[in-house]
């Protein structure tokens, strides 16, 4: 963990990986009686803004629940919405991105995505795949259920195909086989909006992650929020299931 700059706070250690399940897009948008689709674009804006604070504080990784495998059930036209916002982050954002020695990784079920989303996708990959600053993993057509199973099914077509022993099934097994091996498990999960639950997002890796619950709608959020929640990330005890 590194420490937060003395001018934005004192002394509070930065978790070296912060998720964020971003809710409140469409309330933010109701309050103000404008369409949902403002609301998602003004979540963008804070996409950019977070992302951007994350930098400047040193984490060193972050991960967005940007659309979850079960957002498929919303309207045609609310996904197509979201969609085009994707794209439009990926074809504009990226060479910031990459300016600012960002690395990206998407986790999520690339079937099922527009071919030209998969494209653009692997492009933002690959272009920023030496990049040794923050790593920005979003989440994308990801569902933590769907991510378990298919981390057993490969381990299980190991087993039968005698190239994996059975007592090699453990813990570290099971995380190697996952979407988001070689990434360190999320200290500080933050929900925006008020809801408190996990809605299928990071569900093994959260396994001794600090859960905050924030008030505030994505699109408000900002790097005071977040500098917030990582305070209060730093007055929580950790103790891994230990006595401290
Ligand atoms: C939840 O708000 C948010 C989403 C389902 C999607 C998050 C997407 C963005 C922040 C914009 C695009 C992302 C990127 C990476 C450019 P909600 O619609 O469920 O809000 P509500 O609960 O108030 O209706």
């Amino acid at each position: 963990m590194t420490a937060i700059s003395p001018s934005t706070v004192a002394a509070v250690a930065v978790p070296r990986h912060v998720a964020i399940i971003m809710d409140g897009n469409g309330r933010w948008a109701k309050r103000r009686l404008l369409p949902r689709a403002l609301g998602h674009r003004q979540g963008a804006e804070a996409v950019r803004r977070i992302v951007q604070a994350c930098v400047d504080l040193g984490v060193q990784y972050l991960t967005l629940y940007a659309f979850s495998s079960e957002n498929w059930k919303r309207p045609t036209d609310e996904v197509e919405d979201l969609m085009g916002l994707l794209r439009h982050y990926l074809r504009n954002e990226v060479a910031e991105l990459n300016r600012n020695n960002v690395r990206l990784r998407i986790i999520g079920e690339r079937r099922g995505l527009a071919p030209d989303v998969v494209a653009l996708v692997n492009e933002s990959e690959g272009l920023t795949r030496n990049n040794t600053g923050l790593t920005l993993v979003l989440a994308l057509n990801y569902g933590a259920q769907a991510e378990i199973a298919a981390a057993v099914r490969a381990i299980a077509a190991k087993v039968q195909a005698g190239v994996m022993p059975l007592e090699a099934i453990n813990e570290q097994a099971v995380a190697d086989h996952l979407l988001t091996v070689g990434i360190p498990d999320p200290d500080l999960i933050i929900r925006t909006s008020g809801e408190q639950r996990l809605s299928n997002f990071l569900l093994w890796q959260a396994a001794y992650a600090e859960l905050v619950f924030v008030d505030c709608l994505w699109p408000d959020f900002d790097k005071a929020q977040l500098v917030e929640a990582i305070e209060t990330f730093g007055r929580r005890e950790r103790r891994f299931g230990g006595r401290g």
